[in-house]
Parts: structure tokens; sequence; C-alpha cells
């Protein structure tokens, strides 16, 4: 058997030209992507998927063109959500095509390939360093997915991240100084905790935060048409970062959801005006972004 030192070189795996091959393609694959922007939190639950669809539908509507990468991979909503579940991988003009929504948005998301019964599992080698296998394994499929699909010309390719505050940081890195970060809170204490952890974590790095959006900023009742308090609360979040908007609780955005329909009624309705309200925040703060 070959101990480590009788390895010559790289072995003949050619893994530093196969990074650099790697590398080539997804410039290539993003270089007509204007903004890049991760849907982060640290905190799980809060609305990270559902903001990301649905400022994305927001932003659509008025013509923008837009695709979203589910970065869940083990926990992915982005196929159910947004309608794409069971849709097939095929070959585009040059690399895989991406499946759309009904909306004209562009998603990938494991969640179309596996069922939601089923887990993806990341095979793990090394059980005393399991996260760093396991994030190794992970990083590996989200580069081979930016460079294997077809992202065209895009306004914003929006990542939808999973929650953990290190995760976020992790992300970060992989995705690189490019990416700007949209995080989201609800008006809870113990979310805006999780929230300011990853503002920290992440202003340690050259990571660009856009600002936040807090989430069920209230309930939406349609009976009586009124926002009515959900959270007890300080106004001020106190995180140290811009407040692109608040979005409030409404049952039917959750409904929509679960069916992946995309919500048509934007400008009638207060939560499509949030939505709308946000995105254009979003807009302006990526347009206010320094170049770098
Ligand atoms: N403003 C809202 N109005 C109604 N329902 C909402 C709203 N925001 C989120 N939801 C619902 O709350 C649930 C959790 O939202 P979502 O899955 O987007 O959170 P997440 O932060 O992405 O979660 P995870 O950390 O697991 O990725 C979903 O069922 C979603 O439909
Ligand atoms: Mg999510």
């Amino acid at each position: 058997m070959k101990g480590y030192h009788d390895i010559v070189g790289d072995g003949g795996s050619r893994i530093l030209e196969q990074v650099a091959e790697q590398r080539t393609r997804i410039t290539e694959g993003l270089a007509r992507v204007r903004h890049l922007v991760a849907v982060g939190s640290g905190k799980g639950g809060v609305g990270k998927s559902t903001l990301t669809l649905h400022l994305a539908g927001a932003l659509r509507a008025r013509g923008l063109r837009i695709a979203i990468l589910d970065a869940d991979f083990n926990g992915p909503s982005q196929a159910r959500m947004a309608g794409v579940q069971g849709a097939l991988f095929v070959p585009g003009s040059h690399k895989v095509a991406l499946p759309r929504t009904s909306n004209g948005i562009g998603v990938f998301s494991m969640g179309s390939v596996i069922p939601e019964s089923e887990a993806l599992e990341f095979e793990s080698a090394a059980h005393g360093e399991s996260q760093t296998w396991r994030a190794t394994r992970e990083f590996a499929l989200l580069g081979e997915i930016l460079g294997a699909f077809e992202w065209g010309a895009l306004d914003l390719l929006m990542f939808d991240l999973p929650p953990g505050a290190e995760r976020t940081v992790q992300y970060a890195d992989f995705l690189g100084p490019t990416t700007s970060f949209l995080l989201v809170t609800i008006p809870s204490e113990v979310a805006r905790g999780v929230v300011a952890r990853s503002v920290a974590a992440l202003s340690k790095g050259p990571h660009h935060v856009l600002g936040y959006v807090e989430n069920m900023s209230g309930y939406y009742c349609r009976d009586c048409d009124a926002i009515k308090p959900l959270f007890v609360s300080p106004d001020d979040s106190g995180l140290e970062i811009p407040c692109l908007g608040t979005v409030p609780f409404d049952p039917e955005l959750a409904r929509l959801c679960d069916m992946g329909v995309p919500l048509t009624e934007l400008p009638a309705t207060p939560v499509g005006q949030a939505l709308d309200h946000v995105a254009l925040q979003l807009l302006g703060a990526l347009d206010r972004k320094p170049e770098r």
C-alpha cells in the first residue's frame, strides 16, 4: 500500500486543473448575471425561502430576469414553493436548462429531483471531522450546480440559504465578496439575537450585507383587512444594518407557498405591497453597493 509520502504531485488526480476548470465554468456561467444576492438569516423558519421566492416574484412582475438557486440541499423548499417539484433537468443549448416557474423565474432546487420523503445524505467518511467533511461535500455540490446550469443573462441570481449562523458564513466564504447578503428576521428577540450573530460573523470577512427584512411583522387578517400584532417585542430591532422593510404574516401567502403558486395580486394586498416595497429597496441597496 502506498503511504502519503509515496504520492508524487497530485497522485494523478489533476485536482488543481479540475478546480481551475470548475472555477472557469462558474465564472463563464455567471458572466451575464448582474447581481448575486444570498438570502440568509442564521435563524431557521423565519421565511428565507418564502421571501426569496416572493421577492423574486415582485421583481419579475417588474420585468426583471431572475433565477433562484436553492442552496438548502438537505431541506430544499423551493421546489414545492415555486411549483417545480418533479421538474426534469433537461439539456439546454450548452449546459443544463433551469426549470421555470409559471411566472418565468428559473429555479434550481434539490427538491425537484429528490422526493420530500427522502433525505439527501452526504456520505461521511471522517466521523471525527464530519462537519468539515459535510460542508466540503455541500460546497462541492454547490460548485457543480453553479457550473452545470444555464444561468444566462439575469438581473439577479438569488441564493436561498439554509439556517445556521456558522453555515451562513461558510456560504459567504464560498460565494465570495461579489455576493451580497439580505438577512431575514422576525420580530422576536430570539430571532434577532441569532441574526445579530450572523451580522457579526459576516462583518469579520469581506462580505457585503445589504440589510435585513423583518418578516411576520404583524398578522394580516383578511376578514377585517387589518394588520394585528403577532410578536410582542421592541420596535427597535437593535440590528446595526439597514432595514429594507417589513412583511406581515398572511395565511394566504403560506397557502400559496404550500401549493407552489405565485402571488399574482401583488399590488392589491398589504403583503403584496410590502414585498414590492422590499424588492425596490433591495434594488436600491444593490445599486448603492460599493464596487470591489
Ligand atoms: N410572511 C409570511 N406570511 C405567511 N406565511 C409565511 C410568511 N413567511 C413565511 N411563511 C411560512 O412560514 C413557513 C416557514 O417559512 P420558510 O420555509 O420560508 O422559512 P425558512 O427561513 O426558509 O426556513 P428554513 O430555515 O427551514 O429554511 C412556511 O410555511 C412559509 O410559507
Ligand atoms: Mg428555507
